[in-house]
C-alpha cells in the first residue's frame, strides 16, 4: 500500500480533537502538508504541541460551517486547493453533544455539505467521520455496514446520531451527483491519550475516577457492552481508508470487535490502577445502547487491517497518559 503523502495537501476539520490531532502528526509524519481547523469547541490547543512545530503544518481556528462556506464561494488556486479532506469536526461525546446540540447538528449537515461543495471545485478525495451511532440502539449484533439502525429522531442522542446520518445522505449525493471520490468511516468507540478528563466518555472518566480515589461510577446494569479501539489502530484504518483505491465510494466500519461489558472495564480499570477503587451502580443513562460491535469484515477485505493493539495494552497507555503530571 502507498501511504507515501509527499507533496499532498490535506485539509483536516478538527484537527485539534482527540481523533483529529493523532491523524495530523500521523500526516505530518508521512510527508504531508496539513492544514488543520478547529475552533476548539471540545478540542484543545495541547494537543497539537507537536504538530504546530512542523513547517508543513498551518493551523486556522475557525468555525468549520462559516469558514467552509466562505472557501466553495471563492476560487480555489493551485496554492489553496486540497488534495483531501477529513471531516471530523464534531462534538463526539454525550455529554459535549447533548451541551451543544445545535453546533452539533449544523457541523455534521451544512458543514458537510459545504466541505463537499469545496471537494467538488478542488477535486479532493473526500473522508466522512460518522459514527457507530448511526446504528442507534442495533436490533442485529454485530452490526454490519448494511443494517440500517434502530434510532429515535427525537432522543437524547438525535442531534448527534441523525446529522450524522445526515452527514453520510450528504456524501452519497455528492458520489452519485458529482463524482466526489468520499469514503465514509463508520468509528466505533475509539479511546486512547488526548481524550479529554471529563468529557464523560467511559474510559477517561472511570480513569479519573480512579486516579482521584473517587468511586468508579457504573451506569446501570453494567451489563452494557461495547467494543473499544486504541487510536493507533483508528488512525491506521483512517490512513487507509483514504488512500486504498478499493475503498473509493465505500462505507466501512470502524473498531475493534473486542466486546466487553462496562462493569468489566471498571474491574479492570480498577486492577490496572492498584485495585483500591470502589464500584458504584448508579442509575443508568436515558436510551443508553445496550450492545455495540462492528462487523469489521469489510474493513479486513478491503483495508487488510485488524487492529492490533489489545485492550489491555491500550487501557496501560492510556493510563500512562492520565498518569503524567
Ligand atoms: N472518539 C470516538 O469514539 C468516536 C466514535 C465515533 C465517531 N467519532 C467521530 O470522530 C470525530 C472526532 O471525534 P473525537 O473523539 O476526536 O472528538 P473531539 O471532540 O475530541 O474532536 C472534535 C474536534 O472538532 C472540533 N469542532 C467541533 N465542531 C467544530 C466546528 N463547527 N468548527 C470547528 N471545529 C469544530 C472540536 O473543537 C474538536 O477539536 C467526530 O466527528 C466524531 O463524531 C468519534
Amino acid at each position: 500500500m502507498n501511504l507515501d503523502f509527499t507533496g499532498k495537501t490535506v485539509l483536516v476539520t478538527g484537527a485539534a480533537g482527540f481523533i483529529g490531532s493523532h491523524l495530523v502528526d500521523r500526516l505530518l509524519a508521512e510527508g504531508a502538508e496539513v492544514t488543520g481547523l478547529d475552533n476548539l469547541i471540545t478540542g484543545s490547543m495541547e494537543n497539537l504541541v507537536e504538530a504546530i512545530k512542523s513547517p508543513r503544518f498551518d493551523y486556522i481556528e475557525t468555525e468549520v460551517v462559516e469558514w467552509a462556506l466562505r472557501q466553495a464561494q471563492g476560487k480555489p488556486t493551485p496554492e489553496t486547493s486540497f488534495n483531501m479532506i477529513y471531516h471530523l469536526a464534531s462534538p463526539a461525546s454525550p455529554v459535549a453533544y447533548q451541551h451543544n446540540p445545535v453546533a452539533t447538528y449544523l457541523v455534521n449537515s451544512l458543514g458537510t455539505h459545504h466541505l463537499l461543495e469545496l471537494a467538488v471545485q478542488h477535486k479532493s478525495q473526500f473522508l466522512f467521520t460518522s459514527t457507530s451511532e448511526i446504528y442507534g440502539n442495533p436490533l442485529e449484533h454485530p452490526q454490519k455496514e448494511t443494517y440500517f439502525g434502530n434510532v429515535n429522531p427525537i432522543g437524547p442522542r438525535a442531534c448527534y446520531d441523525e446529522s450524522k446520518r445526515f452527514g453520510e445522505m450528504v456524501c452519497s449525493i455528492f458520489k452519485s451527483r458529482y463524482q466526489v471520490d468520499c469514503r465514509i468511516g463508520r468509528i466505533f468507540n475509539t479511546y486512547g491519550p488526548r481524550m479529554q478528563a471529563d468529557d464523560g466518555r467511559v474510559i477517561p472518566t472511570f480513569i479519573n475516577q480512579a486516579l482521584t480515589k473517587r468511586p468508579i461510577t457504573i451506569e446501570g446494569s453494567g451489563q452494557q457492552s461495547r467494543s473499544f479501539c486504541f487510536i493507533e489502530d483508528m488512525i491506521e484504518y483512517l490512513i487507509r481508508l483514504m488512500t486504498t483505491p478499493a475503498a473509493a465510494n465505500e462505507v466501512i466500519n470502524l473498531g475493534n470487535p473486542e466486546e466487553i461489558t462496562i462493569r468489566a472495564v471498571a474491574e479492570l480499570i480498577k486492577e490496572l490502577t492498584g485495585g483500591e477503587a470502589e464500584l458504584k451502580q448508579v442509575e443508568g443513562r436515558e436510551e443508553d445502547i445496550e450492545r455495540r460491535q462492528p462487523d469489521i469484515g469489510k474493513a479486513i477485505a478491503l483495508l487488510r487491517y485488524h487492529p492490533r493493539i489489545s485492550f489491555r495494552e491500550g487501557l496501560d497507555r492510556t493510563l500512562a497518559y492520565f498518569q503524567q503530571p
